[in-house]
């Protein structure tokens, strides 16, 4: 079993774990640290040994670790597979039919002995998770590193917590992954989404009017973090997924003050009970949208127990913008469920969520269309299954195309072949997190059928600065304009404007221009570069709501600015994730780390 201090050592023999014994802040600096390493080519896991809270004046006996899923190379080494091997077997298991004859008959039968390993075990008495026993007053939250990401966050975060819940009647086990806020030493926000599984096990203790018990978990083998944002259907406790993978069975333990199951080797359990009469404002923190979640009404755990390891470590995250530590954890999620996902698409042969569209803002996926529609037959099978409905823009291409992770060709390859009838613009469920939709819960979605025959070349393109002259002419208040993939059939002209008035007069004033455009995305004045392809898909993607921004006239407009009463939308709409200058500063002037101008404009950090 791998727990969190071997892995650590084995992480440190192979060169890829930095440890920084310089003491910093739970408070801002240690997150910032971990934010921009996760942005470097060469990202590794980081150690701090020794966190501290400078305004109360703690300082704290346990370490903390972060970007523990530093890197592919780290990631697959923490699978002890490539996460594509994973795929095949699970693949082969869906397959697998009682076969002929005695050979055949005896690899079959290993096959199901090697299940063995999957469903988690009960061990009877205590764990090396509940070594150091805290209850009652002593049960106090206050002894935990809970760190502060950013500076208009509520206030500190759990960010990797295994959160362990069971239904009503006990016989469904859920590990979920949720943020959950500190709010004082025994109380916490539980961040668990209305579509999420333990969600669905709080109403029915709402319901019955009965207190839920819930066991969240910190540290141990890091696959079991991983899990917990795996999306597993509901009723399917997540830790049998952790038997698979890892060949060993998850070993449980009973909490001390309630009847949850937590691994025995994990590092942190905090115990205690979810009172469903009443609910907490939670929020706002700075969340891997990049941009920050609003403040909404939550359940609160009240706190029963704290137990430990003898020498326990505290394992957090940092999300923001793109490329974050879940940048890796959902490459691994990915490829492992994409035999999951066949069962449901079976023409899908590929599929790709690219990181700067944030997992649920954009997936691009390869298929093997035999009818006509058949594209427009998958974005209803993907926008109708779990948590792939979250997927606002969804692109589908067929088995000419180049590979989906090869940026430049697949862009190309899709402008090739997109028209305005290419464009399926309906209504679904969207991901809690999403700020764009007019109303919460609910929004607008794009698919692109990008799989017919490519397109002769029709736009008549000019130079950026004679276009920009020209737009300039028609509409005032243009700031840059910048042209991509002019070679295309389909060049994209981005056009950034001080928005004083809706987007959709500045698409129509273009219309004298209608030769040289084919596709125009409006961003505005705040924190956009043109020159940042890389950015500009991520603000796209998260600022737009298909229904409402995106227009089908002579050519596609899309408006990806910031939404507000000028446009008729009614809800707060939250601000960019960035970092506190003076903290980068001082993190800079220390060494503690390294970043430019050009690495902080790369990334939008300010
Ligand atoms: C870093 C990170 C943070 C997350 N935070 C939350 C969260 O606060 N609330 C939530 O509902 N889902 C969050 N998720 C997504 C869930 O972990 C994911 O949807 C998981 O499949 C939920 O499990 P469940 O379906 O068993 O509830 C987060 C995922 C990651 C990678």
């Amino acid at each position: 079993m791998s727990d969190l201090s071997h892995t650590l050592e084995a992480l440190k023999e192979k060169g890829w774990l930095r440890v920084i014994d310089e003491p910093l802040d739970v408070y801002l600096e240690i997150p910032h640290v971990a934010y921009v390493e996760i942005k470097r080519s060469d990202s590794r896991v980081l150690l701090f040994t020794r966190p501290v809270d400078k305004a109360r004046g703690i300082a704290f006996e346990m370490p903390v670790v972060m970007n523990m899923f530093a890197s592919f190379e780290i990631t697959q080494w923490l699978f002890g597979r490539h996460p594509d091997e994973l795929a095949a077997q699970i693949r082969e298991l869906l397959h697998l039919k009682p076969p002929e004859g005695i050979l055949n008959k005896l690899s079959f039968a290993g096959k199901l002995l090697g299940l063995a390993s999957v469903p988690p075990k009960r061990l009877k008495g205590e764990g090396a998770c509940q070594a150091r026993q805290f209850l009652g007053r002593d049960a106090s939250l206050d002894r935990l590193p809970i760190l502060t990401t950013w500076e208009q966050d509520g206030g500190p975060f759990i960010t990797m917590g295994q959160v362990y819940t069971q239904s009503l009647d006990g016989t469904l086990q859920n590990l979920g992954m949720y943020r959950l806020q500190k709010y004082d030493a025994q109380t916490l926000g539980m961040h668990w989404q209305i579509h999420k599984d333990s969600s669905h096990f709080f109403d029915q203790y709402q319901k019955a009017g009965r207190k839920m018990p819930v066991s969240i978990a910190i540290g141990g083998d890091p696959l079991y973090i991983w899990c917990g944002q795996a999306p597993m259907p509901y009723g399917m406790f997540e830790l049998l997924l952790y038997g698979f993978v890892r060949r060993q069975n998850a070993r449980l333990v009973k909490s001390l003050t309630n009847d949850i199951y937590i691994p025995e080797d994990v590092d942190i359990v905090i115990e205690g009970e979810v009172d469903p009469s009443s609910l907490r404002i939670e929020g706002p923190f700075g969340d891997h949208t990049g941009y920050y979640t609003l403040k909404e009404p939550y359940p609160a755990l009240h706190v029963t127990a704290i137990t430990t390891k003898a020498k326990p470590i505290y394992q957090a995250t940092v999300v923001g913008k793109p490329p974050l530590e879940d940048k890796f954890m959902g490459w691994g999620t990915e490829r492992i469920f994409l035999p999951l996902l066949q069962t449901t698409a079976p023409d899908l042969i590929d599929y790709h969520m690219p990181e700067n569209g944030v997992f649920h803002n954009l997936i691009l996926a390869k298929i093997k269309p035999h009818f006509k529609g058949h594209a427009k037959q998958l974005m209803h099978a993907f926008w109708g299954v779990g948590q792939m409905s979250f997927v606002k823009h969804a692109i589908f291409v067929d088995e000419s195309a180049p590979a989906l992770t090869d940026y430049a060709a697949i862009t190309e390859h899709i402008l090739n072949r997109l028209t305005p009838k290419s464009l399926l613009i309906t209504e679904g469920i969207v991901d809690a997190l999403d700020h764009s939709a007019p109303e919460a819960l609910e929004g607008g979605k794009l698919g692109i059928d990008a799989t017919g025959e490519a397109q002769t070349p029709t736009c008549k393109v000019l130079e950026d600065d004679v276009l920009l002259e020209k737009v300039q002419a028609l509409y005032s208040d243009i700031i840059a304009l910048k042209q991509y993939m002019t070679h295309t059939a389909s060049p994209i002209t981005v056009i950034q404007f001080a928005k004083t008035a809706p987007a959709r007069h500045l698409y129509d004033a273009l219309f004298p221009l209608r030769e040289h455009l084919r596709i125009v995305v409006f961003v505005d004045e705040q924190r956009n570069d043109v020159a940042n392809p890389y950015m500009l898909i991520w603000r796209v993607v998260n600022n737009i709501d298909a229904l409402r921004d995106v227009w089908r006239g002579d050519f596609i407009g899309i408006d990806a600015t910031n939404k507000s009463a000028v446009d008729g939308f009614v809800r707060e709409w939250p601000d960019d994730v960035t970092c506190t200058p003076e903290v980068l500063e001082s993190l800079r002037e220390r060494g503690v780390i390294e970043c430019d101008a050009a690495f902080i404009e790369r990334f939008g950090l300010l």
